[in-house]
């Protein structure tokens, strides 16, 4: 049978994008979604993409004996654990609902890799378990800190978590990535991000705002003691991002042990002014925006120190800002509703 990829999550914005490549590279891959913050539809253009069928389940992470069916029917033998809620404004208002689905899933997740003899682990981390970052840019061996609400914490107990059963049991070999600021979109405008209520991110409100569904754009804080007063950010193009894990997976399958944990960064900072006004270069169009309060949990600078990566992966994110926007702006327009079709027209009574 051949050797297939589980990758949980991976009908989700940077799942679907690291699929892509996986299928592109000659692997074969599984998707597992329970759809709750993403579409078929995402799966649908991956086949479109990859001109190949894809394998997808639409189930939980959280469901053990689904586990246990997927790892007896496929010839898995690696994970890229994508799966988790990402929303930090809800995590605070349904903490237990993150802990149960990032904390209690990945838990549920490694003891059915367990007991299939799986041991490749890649996990989606972020930048977040940093908490305030002492010093910049970021290295790793920094160590984390407290971060600001429970989408975080759920993030940092899964690293502790993982970093017990590597020390426990020497047959695992996990791959922890702190994703910094992913944005962008394939060139083809035909997956990309996607969230299924209203986003919070930067780049998909600056694309609301563009494209008229949003009247203009709330820049949390103007007091930061940074360039012009707004906050940093280490934008990575998702496309960096997905080949990072691929570099992640080839380690893990070579003769790693361990854990090991790697930034995936740009190593370059842009402020959300700038940001504003590199889209502004790249679309032509103006940016309506107002300065409101800071948002609670932000950090002034958040930057990479990607050069671990650079020299136990090989990598090292290759695409710029402009690239970035020109690529978010191309899936925003080629898919204002995202995955949803176009509502219908209301009609007029009488008509
Ligand atoms: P996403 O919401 O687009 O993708 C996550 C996918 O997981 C979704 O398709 C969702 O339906 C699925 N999912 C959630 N809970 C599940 C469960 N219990 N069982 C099965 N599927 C489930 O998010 P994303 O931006 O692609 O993020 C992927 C991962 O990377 C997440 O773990 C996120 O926390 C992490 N991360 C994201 C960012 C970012 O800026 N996008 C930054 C740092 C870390
Ligand atoms: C946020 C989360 C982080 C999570 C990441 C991916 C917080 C505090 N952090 O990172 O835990 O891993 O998303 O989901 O929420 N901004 C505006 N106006 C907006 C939106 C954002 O000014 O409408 C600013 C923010 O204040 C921030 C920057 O843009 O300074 C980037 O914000 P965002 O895209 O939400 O990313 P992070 O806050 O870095």
């Amino acid at each position: 049978m051949r050797k297939t990829t589980l990758i949980t999550g991976g009908a989700g914005y940077l799942g679907s994008h690291t699929a892509l490549q996986l299928i592109e590279a000659g692997h074969s891959v599984l998707i597992l979604d329970n759809l709750c913050n993403s579409s078929r539809e995402a799966v649908a253009r991956l086949e479109l993409l990859s001109h190949s069928h894809v394998d997808f389940i639409e189930g939980d992470i959280r469901d053990a004996a689904l586990l246990d069916e997927i790892f007896s029917t496929y010839a898995i033998d690696a994970v890229l654990h994508f799966a988790g809620l990402k929303a930090v404004a809800q995590s605070v208002r349904r903490p237990m609902d993150y802990y149960a689905n990032n904390v209690f899933g990945t838990l549920n997740l490694c003891q059915a890799m367990a007991r299939a003899h799986v041991f490749n682990l890649v996990f989606s981390s972020s930048a977040t378990v940093y908490g305030e970052p002492a010093r910049m840019p970021i290295v790793e061996e920094h160590g984390t800190g407290k971060p600001a609400n429970p989408y975080g914490r759920s993030k940092l107990m899964i690293e502790e978590l993982l970093s017990d059963l590597a020390l426990a049991d020497s047959r695992w070999n996990i791959a922890v990535l702190r994703y910094f600021n992913p944005i962008g979109a394939h060139q083809s405008g035909l997956i990309g991000e996607a969230p299924s209520g209203r986003p919070n991110n930067l780049l998909p409100c600056l694309t609301e705002v563009a494209s008229g569904q949003r009247a203009a754009l709330t820049v949390y804080g103007n007091d930061y003691p940074t360039v012009d007063g707004t906050c940093i950010r280490d934008y990575i193009h998702v496309l960096d991002l997905a080949e990072g894990h691929l570099k992640a997976l080839q380690v893990l399958q070579g003769d790693e042990h361990g854990l090991h944990v790697w930034n995936l960064g740009s190593g370059t900072g842009y402020s959300v002014l700038q940001i504003i006004s590199a889209f502004e270069d790249v679309t032509g169009l103006r940016i309506p925006y107002r300065f409101a309060a800071r948002r609670a949990g932000d950090v002034a600078e958040c930057r990479a120190d990607a050069s671990k990566a650079g020299r136990e992966l090989g990598w090292r994110a290759q695409r710029e800002l402009t690239q970035m926007l020109i690529d978010s702006w191309r899936w925003q327009t080629s898919n204002p509703w995202g995955y949803r079709p176009q509502p219908a027209p209301l009609l007029a009574v009488g008509s």
